[in-house]
C-alpha cells in the first residue's frame, strides 16, 4: 500500500495499492493499453481529486516534463509536457516576457489538467490560448491531437470530461500567446488597476488569491468544491424576485451563471464544521480538511450543502472536484 496523502491536495490519509509515475506517452501506452482490468486512476498534481478512501487499484501520476518555445512574427508557441506545474509555467513565461497567463497565476495543478477542466479565474479561461492538445487514445493506443475547436471547451468543461472521459492520457498542451499583449482586467478586483503591466496583474491575482483562498499546503483543499451553476433566464428572474441582491453573470442570451459561494453563504454554511471538515470562512465554495477530517465527513457536508441549495433555490449544484471511492468515482 502506498500513501496518497502527498499526492492529493485535500490530504486525506488514503492509500493506493500501486503507485506509478508516467514520464512519456509511450510509457503510458505500456501501462494502460490495452486497458488494465484492475481499477486505475490518473492524476496530475492531485489538486482537483479527493481520495475519500483507500483506492484498491493503481494510481498513475503524470510526470511528463518539458517546455519548448517557438515563435512566429506575431505569436509565441509553447509546447509543454502535461506534468509541468501550471504556476511555474506562468512564472517561466513572465520571466521571459511572454504574457497572457498572468490572470491564471497560482492555480494549483499541472499543465495537462488545465484543458480537462478549462481552468479559469479572474476573467480568463485557458481555452483562449490553447492551440491543440496531444493525447494517447486508450481505445486505439494511438497518439492523437485535438485542435481547440475540437476540445469543445466550455465553463469548467471540455471533451476530456465528456466523450473522452476515461479514454485518454494528455501528454502535451500546445499554447499560442499573441506577442501583442492586451491586459485582461474585466474582473471586478482587477478593474482598479490603471493600465497595468502583466507583472502587476500577476501580483494582484496572487494577492487576491492569497487573501481569499486557503493554501493547500497549509489547509488541505481542492479549490472550489462546486461549479458555479448556470440557470435559465426564467429561473434567474424567479430567484431575483425573491432575492433582489442575488449576484449573476450573463452566459449567453438564454442563460445566467450564479455564484455558488453566494448561495452557500446565504444558507449559513460559511465557517460550519462537519467533524474535521470546514466550509471555509472566507470563501464558502471551498471545503477544507482543517482537522484531520475523513471522506465520510466531507461527503456529509457536501451533500447537506447540495441538498439545501436544491431545496431553497431549486438549483442542482455539481461538484467541480473529482471524488474517488475505493474503486470508482463517487457522486454526491
Ligand atoms: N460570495 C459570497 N460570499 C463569500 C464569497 C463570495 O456571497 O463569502 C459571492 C460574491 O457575490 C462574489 C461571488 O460569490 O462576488 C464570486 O466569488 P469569487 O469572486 O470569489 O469567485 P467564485 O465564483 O466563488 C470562481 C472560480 C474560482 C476562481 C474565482 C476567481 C469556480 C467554480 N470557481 O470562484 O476558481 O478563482 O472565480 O475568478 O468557477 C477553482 O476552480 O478551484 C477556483 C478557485
Amino acid at each position: 500500500m502506498y500513501s496518497l496523502q502527498p499526492f492529493h491536495s485535500f490530504g486525506f490519509a488514503s492509500h493506493a495499492q500501486e503507485l506509478q509515475h508516467i514520464s512519456s506517452l509511450s510509457q503510458a501506452r505500456q501501462f494502460l493499453f490495452p486497458a488494465p482490468t484492475q481499477p486505475y486512476y490518473i492524476i496530475g498534481a492531485g489538486s482537483n481529486t479527493v481520495f475519500l478512501d483507500d483506492f484498491c487499484g493503481t494510481v498513475y501520476i503524470i510526470a511528463i516534463q518539458g517546455i519548448e518555445l517557438y515563435e512566429t512574427d506575431s505569436d509565441y508557441l509553447l509546447h509543454v509536457g502535461a506534468g509541468e506545474n501550471w504556476h511555474q509555467l506562468v512564472e517561466w513565461c513572465l520571466a521571459r516576457n511572454i504574457y497572457g497567463f498572468e490572470n491564471l497565476a497560482l492555480i494549483p495543478g499541472t499543465v495537462g489538467a488545465a484543458p480537462i477542466q478549462n481552468i479559469g479565474a479572474y476573467g480568463l479561461e485557458i481555452e483562449q490560448f490553447i492551440e491543440s492538445v496531444e493525447y494517447l487514445c486508450l481505445r486505439s493506443g494511438e497518439i492523437k491531437q485535438l485542435t481547440r475547436e475540437q476540445c469543445a471547451f466550455a465553463y469548467r468543461d471540455s471533451i476530456f470530461k465528456q466523450q473522452l472521459a476515461g479514454q485518454c492520457v494528455i501528454g502535451q498542451v500546445n499554447f499560442r500567446l499573441p506577442k501583442n499583449w492586451q491586459a485582461n482586467i474585466q474582473y471586478a478586483e482587477l478593474r482598479e488597476l490603471h493600465q497595468p503591466s502583466p507583472h502587476e496583474i500577476f501580483a494582484k491575482v496572487v494577492a487576491v488569491r492569497q487573501a481569499k483562498l486557503p493554501d493547500p499546503l497549509i489547509l488541505g483543499n481542492a479549490g472550489s468544491f462546486f461549479k458555479n451553476p448556470i440557470v435559465s433566464k426564467a429561473h434567474w428572474h424567479m430567484l431575483l424576485a425573491k432575492y433582489p441582491t442575488l449576484p449573476s453573470y450573463p452566459v449567453d442570451e438564454h442563460r445566467v451563471k450564479i455564484p455558488a459561494a453566494w448561495l452557500i453563504d446565504q444558507l449559513g454554511f460559511k465557517g460550519k464544521w462537519q467533524g474535521g471538515i470546514q466550509c471555509h470562512a472566507k470563501q464558502p465554495l471551498v471545503l477544507v480538511n482543517a482537522q484531520h477530517g475523513t471522506g465520510e465527513q466531507l461527503l456529509l457536508l457536501a451533500r447537506s450543502i447540495k441538498h439545501k441549495v436544491s431545496e431553497v433555490f431549486a438549483i442542482n449544484l455539481e461538484n467541480e472536484v473529482q471524488l474517488l471511492g475505493a474503486d470508482k468515482a463517487v457522486t454526491l
